[in-house]
């Protein structure tokens, strides 16, 4: 593992951090409502005077057997890959990059990208190849990167339903380029924060299933409402993994048992969880295809199929930054510049969160969006 000394800055959480705590309306982030504990016991027949009798002990290194059992059972139940906890899916990423990419390897990643997916690696010394996925449609261009993809590619990462996009794979291109990925020795590394939030079709399932050198990275944070819990996963080979806990060892050694024992209890019940989540989601979603279509004079875009994000573009303004800095700055409207993905021509929208908030910022957004292109 090479030390992190020189990594990019995280755009997005730059642009997050000095902002998030004060907006007064959210249709920024790529989560949905989150949960309260005494919604999760609630929903999860979890009763808080169990959790009195837990020791704080260490964890295993590859987290708390239950919650394991619980994330093969739910999210590769034919796999013979094994699953990781992590402090977020956000650290089984680090790890999992840091035990596989070396300097020199080729790296094949989307742009635009949610950045970790990419810059760890190029951090790690590879040699990044963008797989560009055009924000303006929804379709991924599979003939590209079948021409990227090679004997010197490492590893192709990737996260489909796409944050910020919203670009989803149908089951034919999910075949396809799971054969572009492993006719060539390479490596998938599947990131499916946002694979249940699938609309109109059934979640794709864990690539596991149809090859063996993959990595599949998943999370509370989505989805499940649970971004603070810190929990998240990867379900990996067997002898990835141990290269993933040795390099563990010097991080974070292992998860709380606290967490893991919400996250255990979430996982079991993984459905009464979700469903008022993406319901939610489902019908925001909607509301966001009405958005575009009722204000196509200013903005450009299109609903996703999967997760809670959309990244529309708007007519006459090449750099959203300013547009995004009065709104949150003016408005108390938070939403996300797309330089911090790569597209300065286009705003990232989050629409997981409360239907009235989604409204009201939709309408402050397309009424800006109006001045500032008669400007
Ligand atoms: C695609 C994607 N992967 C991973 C993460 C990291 O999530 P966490 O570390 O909270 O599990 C995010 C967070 O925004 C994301 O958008």
């Amino acid at each position: 593992m090479s030390t992190l000394r020189g990594i990019r800055p995280a755009l997005l959480e730059d642009w997050l951090r000095v902002r998030y705590f004060d907006a007064r309306i959210d249709i920024s982030s790529s989560g949905v409502v989150p949960y309260r504990l005494s919604e999760i016991c609630s929903l999860t027949g979890l009763a808080l005077e169990e959790l009195g009798h837990l020791a704080f002990r260490d964890s295993p290194s590859l987290g708390q057997e239950r919650l394991r059992q619980a994330l093969v059972d739910r999210f590769a139940p034919r796999s013979g890959h094994a699953p990781l906890v992590a402090n977020g899916s956000t650290e089984a990423i680090l790890l999992a990059v840091s035990a596989l990419v070396s300097a020199g390897d080729e790296v094949v990643v989307t742009s635009a990208t949610y950045q970790s997916l990419s810059s760890l690696a190029e951090s790690a010394g590879a040699k990044l190849i963008w797989w560009e996925l055009d924000p303006g449609s929804s379709t991924p261009d599979l003939d590209q990167l079948r021409s990227l993809v090679g004997p010197r590619t490492r590893a192709v990462i990737v996260n489909f339903p796409h944050n910020p996009s919203g670009i989803t794979l149908t089951d034919e291109e999910y075949r396809e380029l799971i054969a572009i990925v492993d006719n060539h020795g390479a490596y998938l590394l599947w990131d499916a924060a946002f694979g249940e939030l699938a609309y109109d079709a059934d979640p794709l399932p864990d690539p596991s299933t149809r090859m063996e050198r993959c990595v599949t990275f998943g999370t509370l944070s989505k989805a499940y409402g649970l971004p603070g819990l810190r929990v998240g996963w990867c379900i990996a080979p067997d002898q990835l993994l141990t290269e993933m806990v040795r390099i563990r060892d010097y991080v974070t050694l292992n998860t709380s048992p606290l967490l893991e024992e919400i996250a255990a209890r979430v996982v079991e019940n993984g459905d009464a969880v979700l469903r008022p989540r993406f319901e939610q989601a489902r019908d925001n979603r909607a509301a966001v295809a009405r958005w575009l279509e009722d204000n196509a004079d200013v903005v450009a875009g299109f609903a996703p199929h999967g997760g809670v994000t959309a990244f529309p573009r708007f007519v006459g303004v090449t750099d959203t930054r300013p547009l995004c800095e009065f709104l949150a700055d003016t408005e108390g409207v938070l939403t996300v510049p797309g330089d911090c993905f790569g597209h300065a021509e286009r705003i990232r929208l989050g629409f997981g969160g409360r239907d009235d908030e989604l409204r009201a910022g939709l309408a402050v957004l397309a009424d800006t969006a109006r001045q500032w292109g008669a400007r």
